[in-house]
């Protein structure tokens, strides 16, 4: 093989997908944070989302609140922030990163494996919620700033609700109500 179509040969296995690390295709040298500290990245993507959240917190609050907005610059300055949060988004989802345990109680990650799946829709909406941000920013006069407050949270759940583990509140098992709480408790006098 010719070092060109070994290049070639390695850029194809690196595209394939999952296997590329296996394939021994990793990058090598500093900086590949995705490969040498993946819960770090996976600590960073989280706290950047809690605090989209906070940012969020007054742009929501003027769909249920009627009457003049206030504060507006502090808006539009939360959502210039968001906007440019959300263009850091998608680098922080490396392949490496795809950890999700459904086993576990409390999942180091709640990212379906299914963002790695379907990386370009991902990657869109992703630039279509930074989108949003902006252009909420931009919006002048109550109902454009409302409207554009609904369509911001709107492509937030847009991400959420095909790429993050479902929220299930805790079940009730048939075999609760038949324990036998006489069993676990000190016998009567
Ligand atoms: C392109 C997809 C995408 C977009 C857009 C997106 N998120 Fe997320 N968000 C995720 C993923 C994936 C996770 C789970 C990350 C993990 O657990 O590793 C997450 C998690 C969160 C969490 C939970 C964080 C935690 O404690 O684990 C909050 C809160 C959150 N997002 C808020 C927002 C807000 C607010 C917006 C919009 C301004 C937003 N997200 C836009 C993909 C997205």
């Amino acid at each position: 093989m010719s070092t060109r179509t070994s290049i070639l040969a390695g850029l194809l296995a690196a595209c394939i997908g999952g296997s590329a690390f296996a394939a021994g295709a990793a990058p090598t040298g500093i900086g590949w944070t995705g490969l040498t500290k993946p819960q770090d990245v996976i600590l960073a993507r989280a706290e950047l989302m809690e605090h989209m959240e906070e940012l969020m917190r007054p742009i929501d609050t003027i769909t249920v609140t009627p009457g003049p907005l206030k504060d507006v610059e502090q808006l539009r300055f939360n959502a210039e922030v968001v906007g440019a949060m959300l263009k850091a988004v998608p680098h922080l989802f490396p392949p490496t990163t795809n950890l999700y345990d459904p086993k576990a109680l409390t999942p180091q990650t709640i990212a379906l494996p299914a963002i790695w799946q379907n990386w370009e829709s991902f990657y869109r909406l992703a630039q279509n919620s930074s989108k949003a941000a902006e252009e909420f920013a931009q919006a002048k006069g109550g109902p454009a700033m409302r409207a554009a407050s609904r369509r911001l949270r709107a492509s937030c759940d847009a991400c959420h609700t095909p790429f993050l583990r479902k929220y299930e509140p805790p079940k009730t098992k048939a075999s609760d109500a038949e324990f036998d709480f006489d069993s676990v408790l000190p016998p009567k006098k």
